[in-house]
């Protein structure tokens, strides 16, 4: 078993060198390399992140690994190559799609993240779990930010590997993502592992707010400080950077990271409308119910004042409804 990794991380490193000569050399890789200019990467941090391309083949990738003797049956394993039905020949798995290494803690590829350079369903493939690859317990980016996080104690979570890329891009080197919007166990533990605050910035769409949450609820009660991130709605880091740079990325969407239970409020207040009296009631209802399941007496306390100078309520009256909301909650 040993021997199988040892052999699946060395066909991995091989064919990450591969993907990589392939983008590179204007003969095979033109159109990989028009698509990631016509988004914006530079060629540093192509080299930095490994960028390469699967060709439009069925058998590059295959043949290579024969020649150079890699057990395909590995190989496979690995999810690099697949089995034809009918005649039990090896076909190659990524095919015409940017290839994104993904790398354990210590650097060395372990799976594969390969984009369409069109619409073509599904966006991403992704190696399978193997010996190698266990996707809930990396994080994309862990060991090319690992230093800028320790300098800062601060890491900075994201969805996707072009987020990732592009904030390294800019400068927020102390970027990773969870590969989705999934955060696991493992990833929460290696997070609140290595820096004191947390900062989550997911995509702006319904899917990744209501997943911030999610993680932040998973990060939290470490001691540790958990901040959301804000941005214009439908935008993801990548966009935000494009659209307005890094500079803002930093100031407006890092700097100006929220607490949950703040980013919440915020989010509740959107719902409503702010200058109807019934509409009041109800936020202020919202806000109630999420202050509920907060256990921290101090964080609870500094809210309801916040409620309370805001609306003019009395202090004494929130906490007689924040009472009786917890009480129906239970
Ligand atoms: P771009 O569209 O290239 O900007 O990528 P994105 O990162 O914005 O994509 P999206 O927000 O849809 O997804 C975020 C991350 O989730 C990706 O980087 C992948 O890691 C993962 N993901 C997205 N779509 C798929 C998919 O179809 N299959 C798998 N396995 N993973 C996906
Ligand atoms: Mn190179
Ligand atoms: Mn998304
Ligand atoms: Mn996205
Ligand atoms: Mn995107």
């Amino acid at each position: 078993n040993d021997q199988k990794r040892k052999q699946i991380t060395e066909g991995l490193e091989l064919l990450t060198k591969f993907y990589h000569y392939l983008l590179t050399t204007a003969k095979y890789g033109s159109s990989g390399m028009r698509y990631l200019e016509e988004r914006g990467f530079n060629s540093e941090m192509i080299e930095r992140f490994r960028i390469g391309y699967a060709v439009d083949s069925w058998e590059a990738v295959t043949h290579l690994l024969q020649k150079r003797g890699v057990s395909l049956e590995f190989m496979e394993h690995a999810g690099l190559i697949k089995k034809r039905g009918f005649d039990n020949k090896y076909f190659d798995r990524f095919r015409n799609r940017i290839i994104f290494p993904i790398f354990n803690m210590s650097g060395k590829t372990v799976a594969f993240g390969g984009r369409t350079l069109g619409e073509d369903k599904p966006k991403y493939l992704n190696s399978p779990e193997s010996d190698v690859f266990h996707k809930g317990s990396i994080l994309y980016g862990f060991h090319l930010a690992r230093q800028a996080i320790r300098k800062s104690s601060q890491v900075v979570l994201l969805e996707g590997y072009v987020d990732v890329v592009r904030a390294h891009q800019a400068g927020v080197t102390c970027s990773v993502a969870s590969m989705g919007t999934s955060l696991t166990e493992a990833q929460a533990a290696a997070l609140t592992r290595m820096a004191d605050t947390i900062i989550i910035c997911y995509d702006s769409d319904t899917a990744g707010i209501e997943a911030s949450f999610r993680a932040a609820e998973l990060l939290q009660g470490n001691g540790k400080v958990i901040k959301i991130a804000n941005m214009p709605e439908g935008l993801d880091p990548d966009d935000y950077i494009r659209k307005f740079g890094g500079e803002r990325f930093k100031s407006d969407v890092i700097g100006a990271s929220q607490t949950l239970m703040t980013f919440k409020m915020n989010y509740l207040r959107r719902k409503r409308n702010l200058s109807d009296e019934g509409d009041r009631l109800l936020y202020i209802e919202d806000v109630l119910r999420e202050l509920a399941s907060q256990h921290r007496a101090v964080e609870r306390d500094h809210y309801l004042r916040l409620l309370s100078e805001e609306f003019s309520i009395s202090l004494d009256s929130l906490k007689k409804q924040l009472h009786q909301v917890s009480v129906t909650a239970e």
